[in-house]
């Protein structure tokens, strides 16, 4: 990363790490003002950071270089993407950087962040610095004006990104304009897609199964089944909540039906989305689990032990539904109006480990129960979660 402190770096880094995890890529954030925090304590006063403060000076350096060593040692140890998170603003920190880097067969991308918009400066401030162990318990306008020092010495010695030191994406005013050079690949390339869509509007995300089906009902999996009595009642519930909320979000459904029965009395236009769809079964489709066991006992045992990556015969792994739903994660990360999915199990439980940042390992085992509205409000870095369960009503 590059950029200026309140330049919104970690906040970048944070989410695309949590981006690239996801797709199940090894990857770690190491960041270099923890280091500092860790080792020399959190209250460093402005002057520490003066460019002229040889002392201050060379203990940075100390802490950019034990946070490159850690980096160095996990990706020796098999880690995949390190996001280097400090501020880099000079041609010769970078310099020192990738070198060590190259020489251990690292390809590097400078990701830096530019911020003309002074009130996002402001806010990123407001919100986020002043809650830093560094200024716990510092009055509010005192620490804005230290803070505000801190980034007039950083900005002395500043030196932007040039075409010279190799590939970077500049990202400026939280993707108002990005601009790649020399980004080649799938992951570098995957990188600049994904910086372009972050944005940090306040919006919610409501996630929901679809109402109780008839194959729910016998526990069947898969299928295009209607909604029982009692899956109808959820979606006059769901509807009658969301109208109480006064919240008017973008629906999206599945192409199947139970969703969209779910979705009807809303009286919203809802958006249908194939990869929305529930895990495909293949084979196993519309079968109860209890005829799986009996009838396919191998593939019964095999999925038992590997959920994760187990792949239905001619149908789905939950590996294989991650994957599908990368666009719905661009649009959602895109998207700046409060959204309503409408799903299924093994879908929701995809999209909700994405948004709260929970490893690949857990995908299919995090509870998604029917009947229950979870409410998500992307806050810095993941979401804060309210739970809503709603009693099926009948119209
Ligand atoms: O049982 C409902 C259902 O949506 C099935 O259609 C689907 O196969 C299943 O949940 C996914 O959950 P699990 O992976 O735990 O079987």
């Amino acid at each position: 990363m590059v950029g200026l402190p309140a330049r919104g770096k970690t906040h970048m880094a944070r989410r695309v790490a949590r981006y690239l995890r996801w797709l199940g890529v090894r990857t770690q954030v190491f960041n270099v003002g923890n280091y500092r925090r860790q080792v020399l304590g959190p209250r460093q006063p402005a002057r520490f950071f003066d460019p002229d403060n040889a002392d201050g000076r060379a203990a940075r350096r100390r802490m950019a270089l034990q946070a490159l060593d850690d980096m160095l040692g996990w990706f020796a140890s098999g880690g995949e993407v390190g996001i280097y998170d400090a501020t880099n603003t000079t041609a010769a920190r970078r310099e020192m950087l990738a070198k060590r880097m190259r020489a251990h067969g690292l390809d590097v991308v400078f990701v830096e962040s530019v911020c003309e918009d002074e009130s996002v400066i402001e806010s990123n401030i407001r919100q986020t610095k002043l809650h830093m162990p560094d200024y716990a318990g510092v009055d509010p306008d005192a620490a804005v004006r230290d803070f505000r020092a801190r980034i007039a010495h950083y900005e002395s010695a500043y030196e932007p990104v040039e075409e010279s030191e190799g590939s970077y994406v500049r990202v400026i005013d939280v993707g108002r304009k990005v601009v790649a050079h020399r980004i080649q690949g799938y992951l570098p390339s995957r990188l600049v897609y994904f910086l372009m869509n972050l944005h940090v509007v306040p919006r919610s995300i409501w996630l929901t199964r679809h109402g109780q089906s008839t194959f729910n009902r016998e526990n069947r999996v898969g299928g295009d089944p209607p909604l029982s009595e009692a899956g109808l009642g959820f979606a006059h519930s769901l509807a009658e909540h969301v109208r109480e909320s006064g919240v008017r979000p973008r629906v999206w459904v599945s192409t199947l039906r139970r969703t969209q029965m779910t979705a009807e009395p809303l009286g919203l236009p809802f958006e249908e989305w194939r990869s929305l769809d529930e895990i495909d079964a293949g084979d196993c489709d519309a079968m109860t689990y209890g005829e799986i066991r009996e009838q396919m006992p191998v593939d019964f045992e095999a999925r038992r032990k590997d959920k994760l990556a187990y792949r239905y015969p001619r149908g789905e792994s939950y590996l294989d539904v991650v994957r599908r739903l990368e666009p719905v994660i661009f649009e959602l990360e895109r998207e700046r109006r409060p959204v309503l999915v409408i799903a299924h199990q093994a879908v929701l439980r995809a999209l909700y480990a994405y948004l709260m940042d929970r490893p690949p390992s857990e995908v299919p085992y995090l509870p998604v129960p029917l009947h229950t509205l979870m409410k998500l409000t992307p806050i810095t870095y993941a979401c804060e979660e309210v739970r809503v369960e709603l009693e099926p009503r009948l119209a």
